[in-house]
């Protein structure tokens, strides 16, 4: 009986714990990994591309702009900001703002 509750908090927990795993949707979590080709597995910077993991999303998503916009010099990121949406930058930077 005692050993029974355990394990239905014990299952109750691992829900709880991988829904917050799983905040950020499918759609947001496949367009990031494919910046994570040249910003780094996790954002983290392997390379050349700056890292992304820990950029807060304000700073995100005004880089992203000025990269659509031309404000903002690069090399490669003008076409890779130009294919999505403010709402992609926002959802993008949220997730990339909770990688550590
Ligand atoms: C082909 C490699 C490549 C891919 C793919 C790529 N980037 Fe980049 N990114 C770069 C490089 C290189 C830079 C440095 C600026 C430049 O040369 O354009 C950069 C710079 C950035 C910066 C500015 C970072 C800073 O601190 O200055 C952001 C933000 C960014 N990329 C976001 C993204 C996002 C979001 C994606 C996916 C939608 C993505 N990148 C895909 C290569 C890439």
């Amino acid at each position: 009986m005692y050993k029974k509750t355990i394990l239905v908090l014990a299952g109750l927990a691992g829900i709880a714990l991988s829904g917050m795993a799983n905040a950020t949707d499918v759609h947001t979590r496949t367009i990031a990994s494919t910046c994570m080709s040249c910003h780094g597995p996790g954002g983290k910077s392997v390379g050349a591309a700056p890292g992304l993991a820990g950029v807060s999303q304000e700073k995100f998503v005004d880089m992203m702009k000025g990269y659509k916009a031309g404000t903002r010099k690069g090399t490669i990121m003008k076409k890779h900001a130009a294919g999505y949406t403010d709402a992609e930058y926002a959802a993008m930077g949220a997730y990339f703002a909770s990688l550590k």
